[in-house]
């Protein structure tokens, strides 16, 4: 049975400059992402990973190779089309939160659905239920800064969920958090595969695993 592929890196290099230095961050990975499996790139620090990951999400540009979403290229859209693709399909969990200052704990994790025609009792629903699922319920109305660094991820983790994204991109999800957290929220991502949601997770704990359905390990920019 032949397992259907929603993303795909063919020879995919990102390179930087900066002045007479070129790093290559991401150099000649060629992967997959199936639909409904949790994939995962873990490595050092400077592997590479944030880079291929916001290469294969449309976040960043490849210098070199192509990704394929459904067989598409996405480098053929403009920011529009990638824009909307984000918006409608793609769920983002970012190493470092990126939550907004001026919004409460759960109205972060209602703010992708705004763009969306969702209506508000439908969005309060979903939030409220997340918020209890990553266990900040008593939280819902702190602010950011009113939060510790793991309740922020968990807020995050929670935001990238609500919009039931068909992809997840996760850039060191359990990275603030206690070794029960973690596995809690590990659990709550891998549970998205049962609904055919596609997960890249990219981490340098290899603990974590033990949750993926397949994993790479990323050096030097290269998969080893
Ligand atoms: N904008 C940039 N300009 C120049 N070099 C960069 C830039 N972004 C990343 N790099 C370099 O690319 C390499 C890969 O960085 P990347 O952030 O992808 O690593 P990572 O594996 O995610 O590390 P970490 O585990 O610390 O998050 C590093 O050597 C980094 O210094
Ligand atoms: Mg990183």
């Amino acid at each position: 049975m032949s397992t259907r592929i929603v993303i795909e890196a063919k020879n995919l290099s990102k390179e930087y400059t900066r002045g007479k230095e070129v790093v290559i961050a991401v150099n000649d990975v060629d992967m997959q992402i199936p639909k409904g499996k949790m994939v995962m790139v873990t490595g050092p620090s400077g592997s590479g990973k944030s880079t291929l990951l916001n290469i294969l999400s449309g976040l960043d540009k490849a210098s070199e190779g192509k990704v394929l979403y459904e067989d598409e290229n996405i480098a053929d859209w403009d920011e529009e089309k990638l824009a909307a693709f984000r918006r409608g399909n793609v769920g983002f969990i970012f190493q470092n939160w990126e939550l907004i200052p001026i919004m409460t704990a759960l109205e972060n994790i209602e703010s992708p659905m705004y763009p969306l025609k969702i209506k508000g009792r439908e969005m309060r629903t979903r939030a409220v239920s997340l918020l209890k699922q990553v266990g900040l319920w008593d939280k819902a109305d702190n602010y950011p800064d009113e939060l510790s660094g793991g309740e922020q991820q968990r807020v995050g983790i929670a935001r990238a969920l609500v919009g039931k994204p068909r992809i997840i991109f996760a850039d060191e999800p359990t990275g603030n958090l206690d070794e029960d957290n973690a596995a809690s929220i590990m659990r709550l991502l891998k549970s998205f595969t049962k609904r055919d949601t596609s997960i890249l997770v990219v981490t340098h704990n290899e603990e974590l695993k033990r949750y993926a359905d397949q994993t790479h390990k990323m050096s030097s920019g290269r998969f080893v």
